[in-house]
């Protein structure tokens, strides 16, 4: 530790600080860590108003009230969306600690509340050591960006941002980021949903080991963020290469650091059909709500469907949500296409479509939000034919 570590570990600069560092320590002692390294950007998911968070939401409490600031651009996970305070009734009453998180973490200097921040400023550059919580986020971070970061949790975020360091240990090393399974994609005619499903399929299969897939240099970095998210979801996954397409894996030599895969698995078409069946909870009614955009949307996304959605109108009994980030709602408020959404009666939204617990039945094309709740998946087309015309247009 450096001398002025030492110092803060002894109170210079309060109890609060030398808790927080010393959680720190004690984190980078357990896996290890030589030292504290500077980090560039944090992302917190200390972001929901939900009873559940109460403990961490206490801690960060005493960090705001101690006048504490965060020493790097930080940004944290999305909150509900009070555009929408009708629509979400009886739900958005259940966000008790959210008016004392969003101040609190305005007070020590967090912006932006989205699982995107890399579609705000704060977007890190190749090789950048960060702090990030929120496993999408941080595997789009290490994958697509090259950008360094463990998948850190509620509170060691926080700690992180407010020291600006981190411990240097597991994916902030070069050899930690070495591939260790090689994927094959053998097919060519994919699509989002397809990708999304093998992201799924990668994440129960690799664990936390690190996959390398060869096959789709092809996708675009949108589709890298579904595939990423899904496989963080059913694995402990937090950085992909993806042959001829990731900064880190130009060659395959180059994704295994000239080493050889500890395995190598050929990803047969016929798998996605099981995949898609496996994560998917089918109801006999019809959905009262469909998500889109978990991780929330791109500009480039949220523009594809709404050229979908060109002339068409929601059911009236369904609410058809359309996730991203304030930073691309206000992009999409001052374009031709915000008249598609008003036409439609889509709503564009800035909330979490999973942990805003929207009544089902409900239908998604997000791989992450099937793994964990009792989704319906289905492709983006099917989402929309469903949400215009009903059950029997899918
Ligand atoms: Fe983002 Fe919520 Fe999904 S934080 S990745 S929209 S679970």
């Amino acid at each position: 530790m450096t001398k002025k570590e030492e110092e803060i570990l002894t109170g210079s600069q309060g109890e609060i600080c030398s808790k927080l560092l010393r959680l720190l320590v004690k984190l980078g002692d357990s896996f290890g860590a030589d030292k504290l390294i500077q980090i560039k950007s944090a992302h917190t998911v200390l972001n929901f108003g939900l009873n559940f968070v109460n403990a961490a939401a206490k801690i960060l409490n005493q960090v705001a009230k101690a006048g504490l600031k965060v020493k790097v651009r930080t940004s944290a996970d999305p909150i509900v969306d009070m555009t929408y305070k009708d629509t979400l009734g009886n739900i958005s009453k259940l966000f008790v600690l959210q008016d004392q998180l969003i101040r609190d973490l305005t007070d020590i200097g967090v912006k932006s509340f989205t699982c995107t921040p890399y579609y705000t400023d704060n977007c890190p550059n190749f090789g950048d050591h960060c702090a990030w919580a929120e496993s999408s986020a941080v595997i789009y971070l290490n994958s697509v960006i090259g950008a360094r970061s463990n998948r850190e949790g509620g509170v060691i975020d926080i700690a992180s941002a407010v020291l600006g360091k981190t411990p240097n240990y597991g994916l902030h090393l070069k050899e930690n980021r070495k591939g260790q399974i090689l994927f094959k994609v053998p097919f060519k005619n994919w699509d989002t949903f397809d990708l999304t499903t093998i992201g799924l399929y990668i994440g129960e299969t690799a664990g936390s080991k690190i996959p390398v897939i060869q096959g789709l240099e092809k996708m675009s970095t949108d589709d890298l963020k579904n595939l990423g998210a899904a496989s963080a979801a059913s694995g402990a996954v937090a950085l992909i290469h993806v042959v001829g397409r990731t900064p880190e894996a130009n060659t395959l030599e180059e994704a295994f650091q000239n080493d050889k895969p500890e395995e190598i698995i050929e990803i047969e078409r016929a798998i996605l059909k099981e995949i898609k069946e496996k994560y998917s909870t089918e109801w006999s009614n019809p959905p009262r709500n469909i998500g889109i955009g978990c991780p929330q949307l791109s500009k480039d996304e949220v523009i594809t469907i709404l050229k979908k959605l060109k002339g068409k109108t929601i059911l009236p009994e369904i609410n058809f949500w359309i996730c991203c980030c304030e930073e691309v709602r206000n992009e999409i408020k001052n374009s031709p296409y915000w008249e598609i959404v008003e036409q439609s009666g889509a709503k564009l939204a800035t909330l979490c479509p999973m942990l805003t617990p929207l009544p089902r039945p409900y239908i998604t094309n997000s791989g992450k939000t099937c793994f964990y709740t009792s989704a319906t998946y289905r492709s983006l087309d099917d989402c929309i034919r469903i949400a215009t015309g009903g059950l029997n247009h899918a």
